[in-house]
């Protein structure tokens, strides 16, 4: 058993929604949510298929613009505000479908992250002067660290395309992680991994929430939340369906019926059998 997070948070959530709502033509996606995750803990979201979870993130981050409703990081109001400004606020994500660079190195996407917070010095540095090949270096020893935290260095330089889904997401992280995010937003960040891999993920947001960040992710695998999530947050229809500890959610009769239907149904499907 993982152990708990026992830094008691401050009052002040790092991230904190409220009301917030989006709705694709007829379809609310999201309706009247709120979210509250404390600073320094690995927060799980949960819900079945289509609950809204995505969307909530692409609000979050800015890719899509709520109808209505607060979005607040670290106190400050960023509802409307676009992905690149929000990465400047401490917001970093993956994406439940791996979203790498095409034609680039494991080492490259990494250092493309690095550059996504520098924002200038990229052209500076292929045309190769002298205060940019330096900060080069930097990068790249910035993004090799990086590389081994996600347990990727050895793989550093070969094309990202070539490696496993799993590895991929790695990957990923490691971007994010170069932006030297606040709050990072992972989407389904185990989806196609075996147990083992799972867990080294799992291992991982203790690792990054140990070391000052607070993560909210996507996860769907009640043994990873348990073991890993301080706290959880399940959706339902877009509309906040219950929050409290693991247990708590996960037992919660209300979560069971909307991930395994009414109890009675089961048993009904097996008559019919
Ligand atoms: N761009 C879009 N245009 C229209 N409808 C959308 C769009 N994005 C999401 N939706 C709809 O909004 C609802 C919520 O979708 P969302 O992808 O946020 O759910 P989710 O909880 O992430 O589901 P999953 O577990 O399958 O990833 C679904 O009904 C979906 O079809
Ligand atoms: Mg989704």
């Amino acid at each position: 058993m993982k152990k708990p997070n026992l830094v008691m948070a401050p009052s002040q959530p790092l991230l904190e929604l409220e009301a917030v709502s989006k709705h694709f033509g007829g379809v609310a996606a999201v309706s009247g949510m709120a979210l509250n995750v404390q600073p320094r803990t690995v927060a799980g979201l949960m819900g079945p298929n289509g609950a809204g979870k995505t969307t909530l993130i692409n609000l979050i981050t800015g890719l899509l613009l709520a109808d209505s409703g607060t979005i607040r990081i670290a106190g400050t109001d960023i509802r409307g505000l676009p992905a690149h400004v929000t990465a400047a606020h401490g917001i970093a994500r993956t994406y439940q479908n791996v979203r790498l660079f095409s034609g680039m190195t494991v080492l490259e996407q990494v250092m493309a992250g690095c550059y996504m917070r520098r924002g200038t010095s990229l052209w500076a540095s292929f045309l190769g002067l002298p205060k940019a090949r330096a900060q080069r270096r930097e990068t790249e020893a910035h993004a090799r660290e990086l590389l081994d935290r996600v347990h990727m260095g050895h793989r550093a330089d070969v094309l990202a395309e070539t490696l496993s889904y799993g590895e991929q997401r790695r990957v990923e992280i490691a971007r994010a992680l170069a932006t030297r995010p606040k709050l990072l937003l992972l989407d389904e960040p185990t989806a196609g991994m075996n147990a083992q891999e799972s867990t080294e993920i799992g291992e991982l947001t203790h690792r990054l929430r140990d070391g000052g960040l607070t993560v909210l992710m996507v996860e769907h695998n009640v043994r990873l939340v348990k073991e890993f999530c301080d706290c959880v947050t399940v959706m339902n229809f877009g509309r906040l369906l219950a929050r409290g500890t693991p247990m708590e959610c996960i037992e919660h009769p209300e979560v069971q019926e909307a991930y395994f239907g009414k109890s009675g149904d089961a048993e009904r499907i097996r008559a019919v059998r």
